[in-house]
């Protein structure tokens, strides 16, 4: 074991997911050493306990994890469970993290950015719950990051990744474990797979796109071997460094081909996708593409019809952006609705005190409390559930769903790489005026309210201000603005529109049509191609 000096960096500061930087900067000397370092220093009580290491197999993912093992072992862990590969969705992570009662876990992803020597990397830490580090821990983080002089390092041979078995790191043992089975075991417990695979057989067809990210192997095992699924229905299911050189994003841009699969005359029933590190989902029907907010709203209505929710939910968690359809679901339900904001770790509270069983955000995040991450196959097994217990297709599903709820129309316009500048110009003179809002109209519509979110944490009565400018009109019509926590170069401007229809007969219209005015309207208060340049948004999901 040794001591190294070091300096510190001042760019360390963990966002929504962890610390998110480029390769070449991870790659600068200490970069890794110091942050991992700082996780360390400002944590307590670990001596002895094991920690959960593993990541997404993105470029550099192996290098990380064996420097973590060795300062996990100099600082004292006891014990070190590391995916074979270094591979573990972050689902899986988390769950590894719970059933072993870890004190935490080093994940290792930069979710569904894209990966290799000049792309994206991420270090996030999670604690013994399996979620995310509150933001006491993160800002803990940060102000070590600042000040660190030294690290402790083991100074051992590498680890053989992908050996299944026990070794010792200096005193700490290390445990290369299957990066599956136990994934594999958990959903078997909470879905009802004789019901799905006896709906396979029957000639049920499936596409699911791993998107050459990590939800590869964990796919080929639980949709082909275990539920039967065709040889060839997970596809691209070999996680590569790079990604094949895609976004391992699970959208209508980046996963276009499972979209155009599923809009041709000889689309299978389901069409599903995950992204890089494996806990966001695309879900997309024959014909129909499912809005991840809708998906939350038509899982939480039917997540009785799965074992595991058999006896009801307790509560329903959105995000603030994410649309307000599983409100409607909560209130049928008798049950409460919560809204936190962005980014999974404000759920973890919730979850851990039986607030709610289910979660979901508008960026393809679901989940429920059996970890404390979003997952993606545990919402595409939910959906595989469901269809097998209601012989129904997506489309009749989604379409009842409206019915019955009315619709949220729905879409989220991204204005990626904007000046830093001009992106935080935007939203201050959005917050200077927005008291000044309220009563006045834009296109036609009636604005009833505006305000900059803030929540409340129900369990620590933690407050989280300035989370998102709301435009809410009246009818139930809404604009979000906020700008992104996650985004790596420049600054990404996210503008969530939608509209509430509770008229059946005026649900079949394209969304863009749908939207239109309020499109409109969301450039005419925040001045968005004025100030950005933009005329048009980089991105719409
Ligand atoms: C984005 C999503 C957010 C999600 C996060 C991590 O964060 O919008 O819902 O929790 O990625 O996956 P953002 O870039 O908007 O801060
Ligand atoms: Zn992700």
């Amino acid at each position: 074991m040794k001591t190294v000096s070091t300096t510190p960096f001042q760019d360390q500061k963990p966002g929504t997911s962890g610390l998110r930087k480029k390769v070449p900067v991870f790659q600068q000397q200490n970069y890794v050493e110091n942050f991992i370092q700082s996780v360390f220093d400002s944590l307590e009580g670990f001596e002895g306990q094991t920690l959960v290491i593993g990541g997404d197999g993105r470029f550099f993912n192996r290098e990380v994890i064996q420097i973590a093992i060795k300062m996990a072992s100099a600082n004292g862990f006891g014990r070190v469970l590391v995916g074979q590969g270094g591979i573990l969705s972050t689902p899986a992570a988390s769950n590894v993290i719970r059933k072993n009662k870890a004190f935490g876990g080093l994940i290792l992803s930069a979710s569904h950015n894209p990966g290799g020597p000049n792309e994206d990397f991420g270090i996030k830490y999670n604690t013994g719950n399996g979620g995310p580090a509150p933001e006491k821990v993160t800002e803990a983080i940060y102000a070590r990051t600042k000040v660190i002089e030294t690290y402790t390092i083991c100074e051992t041979p590498d680890v053989d990744l992908d050996k299944i078995g026990r070794v010792e790191v200096g005193s700490m043992d290390v445990e290369v474990i299957d990066s599956v089975a136990d994934y594999a075991a958990l959903m078997e417990e909470l879905f009802d797979f004789a019901a799905i695979k006896a709906m396979i057989a029957g000639g049920f067809r499936l596409a699911f796109d791993a998107m050459h990210a990590v939800t590869g192997p964990y796919a080929k095992e639980i949709l082909e071997r275990r539920l039967g699924a065709a040889e060839g229905s997970v596809k691209n299911f070999v996680p590569l460094e790079d990604f094949g050189g895609h976004h391992p994003d699970p959208n209508l841009v980046h996963a276009k081909e499972l979209y155009d699969l599923m809009m041709s005359d000889d689309a299978p029933d389901f069409g599903a996708a995950s992204d890089g590190d494996g806990d966001r989902n695309l879900i997309i029907g024959k014909g129909i593409f499912v809005t991840p907010s809708d998906s939350l709203a038509m899982l939480a209505a039917n997540a009785h019809l799965a074992p595991a929710y058999a006896g009801g939910l307790k509560g329903i968690a959105r995000s603030m952006p994410t649309s307000r359809a599983a409100d409607r679901v909560a209130e049928k339900l008798g049950i409460k609705a919560y809204e936190t904001p962005t980014g999974w770790k404000f759920f973890g509270n919730l979850l851990d005190a039986g607030l709610v069983t289910i979660c979901g955000e508008e960026s393809a995040g679901t989940g429920s409390d059996h970890v404390r991450e979003k997952d993606g196959l545990w919402a595409v097994l939910l959906w595989l559930n469901i269809l097998a217990v209601r012989r129904e297709s997506v489309k009749a599903i989604a379409e009842a769903h409206w019915t019955e709820y009315g619709r949220n129309f729905y879409a989220r316009h991204d204005y990626e790489d904007v000046d830093t500048q001009a992106a935080n110009g935007l939203v201050a003179e959005l917050r200077e005026k927005l008291d000044r809002l309220a009563g006045t109209s834009v296109q036609g519509m009636t604005i009833a309210a505006a305000d900059d979110f803030s929540y409340l944490d129900p369990v620590d009565g933690s407050t989280s201000a300035n989370q998102g400018i709301r435009i809410l009109f009246e009818g139930g019509s809404r604009i979000v603005y906020r700008l992104s926590g996650t985004g790596t170069s420049g600054a990404t401007l996210r503008v969530y529109i939608e509209r509430f229809e509770p008229d059946a007969a005026k649900h079949d219209v394209p969304t863009p049509d749908a939207l239109a005015d309020l499109i409109t309207a969301a450039d005419e208060i925040a001045g968005i191609r004025a100030m950005t340049g933009r005329n048009e948004p980089s991105v719409i999901t």
